[in-house]
């Protein structure tokens, strides 16, 4: 028998705890042995849950029980997590993650410590929730040179996003309903504030390139300064508001960004909705493919970190290798990246002041008298920058994706 200890037994921590109970059978078969719950770390008891009797408080019962051998870190945050984590694998224990805060932030140490002591870190739960992403990235698609990587990887921000188009729902209403269904971060901002998708990017970038990206170096912009009215003008184009997370090796150089763009009914991402996640990958000889499903929630979360359990006990007393150095890359290529800006002002007049500034700019009729609303033509990050300041203070723009 292979036994696994849990750290934190909260939303994914339980859906963990599930699926390897209700899925035993079909485990067991892939890995060849049973694969069974042993302890359960978290701060609280849980009096009347079927698995209370393996409840612990103190985590050198996990770390020092030489009957385990995988854990599951579900606790997220990077104090305790990051401790226990470097105990776990110190002590030779497999850990899979699904806290891509801690892996966008230690990931190649972690990762060089598991080498060093023949276990491994997985963290495939970290991106997109249950969508396998990370293993097709490192095992399959790895002949090709990935252009272009563009993901909707916050399972929160696209339900908001989602109820406010669909329902014009307000913002504080959508995401206290995202924090109900267990999708959004402990400090929400980090789902809101673009954070956690930047985190998400890092991780993404940092794979394509075998180096660390730090989430830190990407420009990132949330949904908080999105409004209903916003969502109109979108619909007025035939398009849809979502927060993407990109990496393109463009011309003009390599570049990761975080932030809302309206997207086009052409491009697949259009039609991903509510908690769904999506990442188009773009390989040089490739071509695109997309990677689809529930980008957060207790079971599909849970199902991704059980997948890495999985090959963790396929393989116990190995490393099983990770292509990602602890060397940092920069990317330079932001600020001449092109592509074209959704504009509102606050100065209504404004419209030969925009057609002049603005050289191909359209015009956008959503029905709102006192502002103006324009399209410009494809411009650099820079010039649009360059032009935008001209207008003061008052102005709004969402940046295109066809
Ligand atoms: P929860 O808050 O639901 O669960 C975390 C659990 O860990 C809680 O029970 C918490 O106890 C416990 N815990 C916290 N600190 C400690 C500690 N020092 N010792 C023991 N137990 C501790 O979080 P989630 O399950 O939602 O998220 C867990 C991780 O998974 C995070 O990194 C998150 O970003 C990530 N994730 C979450 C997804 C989701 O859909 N929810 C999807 C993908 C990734 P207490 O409640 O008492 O503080
Ligand atoms: N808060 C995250 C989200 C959880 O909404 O996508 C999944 O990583």
């Amino acid at each position: 028998m292979i036994n696994v200890g849990v750290f934190g037994y909260g939303t994914v921590g339980s859906g963990v705890v599930e699926v390897l109970s209700e899925n035993s059978d079909v485990i067991a078969r892939k890995v060849g042995d049973k694969v069974c719950v042993k302890s359960i770390l978290d701060l609280r008891d849980f009096p009347g849950d079927p698995f209370e009797d393996r409840i612990v408080h103190d985590v050198n019962l996990v770390v020092n029980d030489p009957e385990i051998s995988i854990i599951c870190e579900t606790m997220g945050g990077v104090g305790a997590a990051y401790k226990f984590t470097v105990m776990a694998l110190e002590a030779g224990k497999s850990v899979c993650t699904s806290n891509k805060e801690l892996v966008a932030m230690h990931g190649p140490e972690l990762l060089k410590l598991a080498e060093d002591h023949n276990c491994s870190y997985k963290f495939e739960a970290s991106v997109g929730g249950g969508i396998p992403i990370l293993r097709p990235l490192q095992n399959a698609i790895t002949a090709d040179r990935i252009l272009k990587l563009t993901g909707i990887v916050n399972g929160t921000t696209n339900y908001m996003l989602t109820k406010m188009t669909n329902e014009a729902a307000d913002f504080a209403t959508v995401l206290k309903e995202a924090q109900e269904m267990g999708y959004a971060e402990l400090h929400p901002e980090a789902d809101t504030e673009g954070l956690d998708a930047g985190r998400k990017l890092a991780i993404l970038s940092s794979l394509v390139y075998g180096k660390t990206v730090k989430s830190e170096d990407i420009p990132t912009e949330g949904i908080s300064g999105v409004s209903l009215r916003d969502i109109k003008y979108a619909e007025a184009l035939g398009r849809k508001i979502k927060l993407l997370a990109k990496y393109e090796d463009s011309d003009n150089g390599a570049y990761a960004c975080v932030a809302p763009f309206m997207v086009a009914k052409e491009n697949p991402l259009y039609n991903v909705d509510d908690v769904f996640n999506a990442i188009l990958v773009r390989g040089n000889m490739l071509g695109d493919a997309m990677f689809y499903g529930k980008g957060a929630g207790k079971l599909p979360t849970a199902s991704a970190v059980c997948s890495d359990v999985v090959e963790c006990a396929c393989n116990l007393g190995k490393n099983v290798p990770c292509d990602w150095k602890d060397e940092d890359v920069k990317f330079t290529g932001f600020s001449k990246s092109v592509k074209r800006f959704f504009v509102r002002t606050a100065h209504p007049f404004a419209r030969d002041s925009v057609l002049n500034t603005f050289e191909g700019a359209k015009l956008i009729d959503a029905g709102f008298a006192d502002e103006l609303g324009f399209v410009t033509a494809p411009m650099s990050e820079e010039e649009f920058k360059n032009a935008v300041t001209l207008f003061g203070k008052e102005v709004n723009f969402i940046r295109f994706e066809d």
